[in-house]
């Protein structure tokens, strides 16, 4: 925190999915007085999947051990955990896909593991930590908040959409209310139910005194969606991250018809650049990210007046980070020796946004290693929701096999070039899934300034820490 002046942070360690910002790394910024944040998308599958791993270190034990409702605490514990670890080659026990109705002992393990995250990265000290979720993964919105909450989660930052409706949820379960969050379904007509509801008291086991309302910022990246924020959502929005073409994971596409680069890259123009002099006479605190890790670009962003910072790809390929040793080192080499590549893919993720890539040998990144992969949607979390003929809510994915996706009223030509970022995500940060011989492979993202990272290694040694980064930032 500044002594003295805003009680905001100035430096926010951006939320990076799946499990790259992890409650290892959040607690070593949080511990640092600026604002460590843990990347919620996932967890309940990074959860189930660390139990069956055997749980190294215990701490997953000795977060579940803090849950308030020990009895679910305990379920998921027996449903998952494996002394010692899966045997080698056995796959991982399946979770079933996200849907509107998910099982209740889906439910309880995404409670359970956004506690979890959370708890740990909390633990051992006083400062705060946020955690990040995406709009365009909703299904787990409600579960994933409330576990949040439990754990006295102290900012909730959420990008990837318009979330008006969620500050109502905050509200909510603070006083361990029931709360309703609606589903984007395509195709939906205006009589269909598409509420997702959660009530805490399904869940608990006796009162428990009122949680923290956390603090709420919204992930923007224009002028108009920073207003809207602002001015229509159902509760508080506390501040707004402005998130430039340039950030680590996916981008906003550009403003008007996608044009693309000669290298097949999106185009940014005059239209996509934000106008901090606006966004400063909104009146609500802004970090602005995308190419602001540096001492300059933060002296820069203050004084235009921001209230700091968020900055994820330093973050990421440190050594507290949640990415594969293996896949850090090899990347950090690629730095060192100049060759370090990040490709804007307009393709690539099923959500349609741009996503960026880093160009990495034997990874998905590589065509022809992505092309040896049996094309299967199993873990779902980027799956479009869509009304069927029926008006049921079923779910498709682009990067699933094309005759299933085309069989669900999928376009043919919305599948060319997607990727499976669900499983790529896992692979990247060491959890790849196993069917029969094949292996899941990584898919690594990150911002364009990666080059930049040189200045944080030695001759000879490719690693750093969350503190050389901060520090580093701090330096102004
Ligand atoms: C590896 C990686 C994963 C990311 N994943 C997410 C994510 O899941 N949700 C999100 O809102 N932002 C995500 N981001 C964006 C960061 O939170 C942050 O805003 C961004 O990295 C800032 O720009 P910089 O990379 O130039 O520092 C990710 C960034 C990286 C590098």
């Amino acid at each position: 925190m500044k002594p003295g002046m805003s009680q905001e942070p100035t430096i926010i360690q951006g939320g990076m999915g799946s499990g790259v910002s992890n409650w290892r790394l959040a607690r070593a910024v949080s511990e640092r007085g600026q604002l460590g944040v843990v990347s919620g998308t996932a967890l309940d599958q990074i959860l189930a999947w660390r139990l069956q791993d055997g749980d190294p270190g215990g701490h997953m034990r000795r977060a579940l051990g803090a849950f308030p409702i020990p009895a679910i605490a305990q379920r998921v514990h027996d449903l998952y955990f494996i002394d010692g670890g899966r045997a080698s080659g056995t796959p991982y026990k399946r979770i079933p896909m996200p849907t509107i109705d998910a099982p209740v002992s889906v439910r309880e393990l995404t409670i359970v593991a956004n506690f979890v995250e959370v708890w740990l990265a909390k633990e051992g000290h006083s400062n705060p930590v946020g955690i990040n979720y995406l709009d365009k993964l909703q299904l787990h919105h409600l579960p994933a908040t409330y576990g949040a909450m439990l754990a006295g989660v102290d900012y909730v930052l959420m990008g990837a959409g318009i979330p008006l409706k969620y500050p109502g949820v905050l509200d909510a379960f603070a006083n361990h209310q029931p709360a309703k969050y609606p589903l984007n379904v395509t195709g939906s007509q205006p009589d269909d139910d598409t509420l997702m509801r959660l009530d805490p008291s399904d869940y608990l086991d006796r009162e428990l005194p009122p949680l923290k309302r956390p603090k709420f910022l919204a992930i923007v990246a224009s002028n108009t969606l920073a207003l809207t924020m602002l001015k229509k959502a159902n509760g508080r929005v506390d501040g707004l991250i402005i998130e430039g073409p340039t950030a680590g994971g996916h981008n906003a596409p550009p403003r008007g018809a996608l044009q693309l680069s000669e290298k097949g890259e999106p185009i940014y123009g005059e239209r996509d650049v934000v106008d901090l002099e606006k966004l400063a006479a909104l009146g609500a605190p802004f970090w602005l990210a995308g190419g602001y890790g540096s001492a300059d670009r933060l002296r820069e962003a203050l004084a235009a007046g921001a209230a700091g910072i968020q900055v994820g790809t330093a973050f990421a390929y440190c050594d507290e980070s949640g990415l594969a040793p293996e896949v850090k080192r090899a990347i950090l080499e690629d730095v060192a020796a100049g060759r370090a590549q990040v490709f804007t893919d307009p393709l690539a993720s099923p959500s349609g946004f741009p996503f960026k890539v880093v160009s990495l040998a034997d990874s998905n990144s590589e065509k022809d290693v992505y092309d040896a992969r049996p094309r299967v949607c199993d873990l779902g979390y980027l799956r479009e929701s869509y009304r069927t003929p029926e008006g049921e809510i079923a779910y498709r994915c682009p990067a699933e096999p094309v005759t299933v996706f085309v069989s669900k009223g999928g376009a043919a030509e919305e599948t060319e070039g997607r990727k499976c970022l669900c499983n790529g995500l896992m692979a990247n940060i060491g959890l790849p899934q196993i069917r029969g011989q094949y292996q899941e492979r990584p898919l690594v993202t990150s911002g364009d300034g990666l080059e930049d990272l040189t200045r944080f290694l030695r001759p000879g040694s490719f690693h750093y820490t969350a503190s050389d980064v901060l520090d580093d930032l701090l330096a102004c």
